[in-house]
């Protein structure tokens, strides 16, 4: 066992792959924060909540179907149901909420088809499913529609999966086009919005009217929610079969009162976040432009903005270069996204400045012009 692993390290080492946990200075400029609204470390917010909030416990001490589902907890199930008009549970990530849903609801008789650049956690689900999986083209929903007109009479179960905007390219599915192929073939439809919540106020597939299409829609809150957890909505038959069946969520601790009652609290005050969200969308906006005046090539267009390098030296050697500068920042390699695309991603946060912005860019211009 020792030798595997020491074999596995060695060879992460040589890739330039290598794993370790780093510690920040608080002072440093946080390119790397999915905290995009940058709710969590707002001082008027925290007062606000810490006044109405002021005797919460840090523990729910027991799991949802002993102790854990307190009144707090039943109260945010009912707010989330009575916004998005489904039927809400709250899970402790967004890891298990993916996960448990698809190796719960699916097995070897489904078919799943996922995007190939899904998050780890709906793979995960899926392996667990023991279903046959099929991936489409990133985004490509051409390639998707070939895959069921191939595959749709076999299968009576089928589980389309697809992000809003995606976690590592912050590229965005055209999720009118998957929904209208339900017209033709009959599938479920499972849409991750962890990286919408917050950024599109209650998300994307809630601004643009599309619900109502979406058969299982996952919330993870520890981006632009600004918090841990996540909201797992669907029907009522649906949630009545996770609490009877979904390991992940029957057998864990439920998240604690403080936790839920931040969710709330976020989820109550969504509307009043639109300032936010609007100088966030300038913020996104001089970005994406002052990258094409230094000519920086990105192929994304939203807060999460990724560089490819393709090289996993070039990538720490840059990364290592703006951490001296007192930026966060970080590489992403293989297995985490394809082979030969490793890259820098940045995320956008309101804790930036457009300064802050200009004067990164323009360092890790400099860095790109010495390093090709
Ligand atoms: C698209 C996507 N889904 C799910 C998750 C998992 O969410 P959590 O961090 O709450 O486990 C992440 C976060 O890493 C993600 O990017």
């Amino acid at each position: 066992m020792e030798n595997m692993m020491r074999e596995e390290l060695e060879k992460a080492k040589k890739n330039r792959n290598f794993r370790t946990l780093k510690t920040y200075s608080r002072d440093m400029i946080n390119f790397s924060s999915n905290d995009y609204l940058n709710l969590s470390d707002d001082l008027e917010l925290k007062k606000i909540f810490f006044n109405f909030y002021n005797n919460l416990s840090f523990s729910s001490g027991s799991s949802r179907l002993i102790t854990g589902s307190y009144s707090l907890i039943m109260q945010l199930e009912e707010r989330v149901n009575s916004i998005y008009k489904k039927e809400a549970l709250q899970f402790n990530s967004g890891f298990d909420a993916n996960s448990c849903l698809i190796e719960t609801l699916f097995n070897k008789n489904s078919l799943i088809i996922s995007d190939k650049l899904n998050h780890s956690s709906i793979y995960s689900g899926i392996v667990a499913s023991g279903a046959k999986l099929l991936r489409y083209k990133h985004l490509n929903v051409n390639h998707l529609e070939s895959l069921l007109l191939k595959y749709s009479n076999d299968f009576k179960n089928i589980l389309v999966i697809t992000e809003t905007i995606f976690s590592m390219d912050g590229d965005c599915c055209n999720l009118k086009e998957i929904i209208e192929l339900k017209n033709k073939y009959s599938f479920k439809l499972m849409v991750d919005e962890a990286h919408t919540y917050g950024v599109y106020g209650y998300g994307l597939a809630y601004s643009l009217k599309l619900l109502p299409s979406i058969d299982y829609l996952s919330i993870p809150l520890g981006k632009g929610g600004a918090s841990i957890g996540a909201y797992l909505l669907t029907d009522s038959i649906t949630k009545e079969y996770i609490i009877n069946k979904g390991k992940k969520f029957i057998y864990t601790t439920a998240l604690p009162p403080i936790n839920t009652a931040w969710n709330i609290f976020i989820l109550e005050n969504m509307e009043s976040f639109y300032e936010k969200i609007v100088s966030f969308k300038s913020l996104i906006d001089f970005t994406i432009n002052y990258m094409s005046e230094l000519k920086i090539k990105t192929e994304s267009n939203s807060h999460i903005i990724s560089i490819l390098f393709k090289d996993n030296l070039k990538v720490d050697r840059v990364v290592s270069n703006l951490i001296k500068k007192n930026y966060i920042v970080h590489g992403i390699k293989e297995p985490t996204v394809p082979i030969g695309t490793s890259r820098i991603r940045v995320s956008l946060n309101l804790g930036l400045t457009k300064e802050n912005i200009r004067c990164f860019l323009e360092d890790l211009n400099n860095e790109i012009n010495n390093i090709f």
